[in-house]
């Protein structure tokens, strides 16, 4: 069987990725969910969807849990080579250069820990697909689609074919939709644009100045060097923004021929100066891959693939976490054991959102009521401050988007705050 068109692999994808998401839902109704299963749904609960951990909740969690598999995998055989044979310890192999933590979940999702688990005959039905996917005609397929120059999207247009195959209501139901290219790179040029222009900064989102800030633990205050221009997006999805920042970064070094100084550049100033805050895990996997995507330029024609491509280093990882945004910024998360791979995400995601002095704040939060995961008391206790005096009847003050842009604007003070030399003072908030 050789599979050659991308709408016929999406549909087969979301079939074993129904069958997945049914075993497990079956595993919890007849109390036969495994160690393995009932560990990563309360992690998951505990650490990022409190109600995961209500009855009634079980085919959430697995379907988080199937997705998140399935759509690895695809996203793990888009960056194989065309001729290799695709397995999961392939997949395993190409993850961690981007995301430990993806690497570790790979691991316990596809070892030997797997093999009791009612599904595991579907997850390699699922490996068995992807290696008989010809990717090369495959993403062809979707280049025709996308339109000339945007070719490297293919990850995220596929998850879209593949989740309306998988189910047309949850993409609704969980906000999972995608900011358009257009709208994202008018955003990322106008913040580029304010950088240059009011912040007097010449390099604008591509700036590599440091300056010195003071961070406050405790009683301690203790001296760092940090960027001037640091960048998040609270609300990530599947990295538009963050895509698109290093896309017109690179531009401008392709444009003035500097691929020698391009690995140095995005190792020492781009890597460390990104951020991005997700909830979800399927979004969150495709950021990482998009990225990793990004930056090993499978776009570029072939010849000019080993001057852009970048390696990434043994244990460097791109900056995007699996975390709550609007959850406590002092919450620090328990180690769980063997699933203490979560913990330690959303504490180094809290590290940032504590410490970093971020300067621009980008993207687009989610503009419904995401459920009681938004609704805690430090975000809550944050929108006070809007809502005094303020005698508002027709906005609802507590939507998510008006949430997100209030934690913005916490996050853009914090470091002044925090820091006294030379700090940022005033900075950006796009949403
Ligand atoms: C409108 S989408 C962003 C789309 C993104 N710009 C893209 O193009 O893929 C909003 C995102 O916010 C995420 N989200 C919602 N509540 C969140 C929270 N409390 N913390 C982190 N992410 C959250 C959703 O999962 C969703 O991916």
């Amino acid at each position: 069987m050789r599979i050659e068109g991308a709408e016929e692999l999406a549909r087969r994808l979301a079939r074993l990725t129904h069958l997945i998401r049914d075993a497990i839902v079956a595993a919890f109704q007849t109390g036969n969910a495994s160690e393995l299963l009932t560990g990563w749904r309360s992690v998951f609960a505990q650490t990022l969807l409190p109600e995961l951990a209500e009855n009634g909740k079980e085919a959430e969690f697995a379907d988080m849990f199937a997705q998140t598999l399935a759509y690895g995998l695809f996203s793990a055989r888009a960056l194989t080579s065309v001729s290799t044979r695709f397995s999961p310890a392939e997949a395993a192999k190409l993850i961690p250069k981007t995301n430990p933590f993806l690497r570790d979940f790979f691991d316990l999702i596809t070892g030997p820990k797997l093999d009791d688990e009612p599904f595991v005959g579907y997850v390699q039905d699922v490996v068995t697909l992807l290696d008989c996917a010809d990717m090369g005609a495959i993403l062809e397929d979707f280049g025709k689609g996308i339109g000339a120059g945007r070719r490297h999207d293919l990850v995220v247009h596929f998850y879209e074919t593949f989740l309306s195959a998988y189910d047309p209501k949850l993409r609704e139901l969980r906000g999972v939709y995608y900011t358009p290219e257009s709208v994202v790179s008018y955003i990322v040029e106008s913040i580029d644009w304010l950088l240059r222009e009011k912040f007097g900064l010449k390099d604008g989102l591509a700036d590599k100045t440091k300056i010195a800030v003071k961070l406050k633990e405790g009683a301690e205050v203790i001296e760092e060097e940090s960027h001037r221009v640091l960048i998040l997006d609270p609300a990530t999805g599947t990295g538009t923004f963050l895509f698109e920042v290093v896309e017109q970064i690179r531009e401008r070094f392709e444009r003035k021929h500097q691929a020698g100084l391009w690995p140095a550049y995005v190792h020492d100033h781009l890597l460390p100066r990104l951020f991005g805050f997700e909830l979800l895990m399927a979004p969150y996997a495709v950021a990482h891959f998009k990225l990793g995507l990004e930056l090993s330029v499978r776009h570029l024609p072939e010849l000019w693939r080993a001057n852009w491509a970048y390696q990434f280093r043994p244990n460097e990882r791109l900056n995007i976490y699996l975390t709550n945004t609007l959850e406590d910024i002092e919450k620090v998360a328990q180690q769980l054991g063997l699933l203490s791979i979560i913990s330690r995400e959303a504490n180094e995601a809290s590290t940032v959102k504590k410490h970093r002095p971020v300067l621009v704040v980008l993207g687009n939060p989610p503009y419904s009521n995401f459920g009681r995961q938004n609704r805690n008391d430090f975000i809550l206790g944050l929108l006070d401050d809007y809502k005094r005096s303020l005698k508002e009847k027709k906005l609802n003050l507590d939507d998510d988007f008006i949430k997100f842009l209030r934690w913005a604007h916490d996050r853009i003070e914090r470091p002044a705050r925090v820091s006294s030399a030379s700090s940022p003072t005033t900075s950006i908030s796009t949403a």
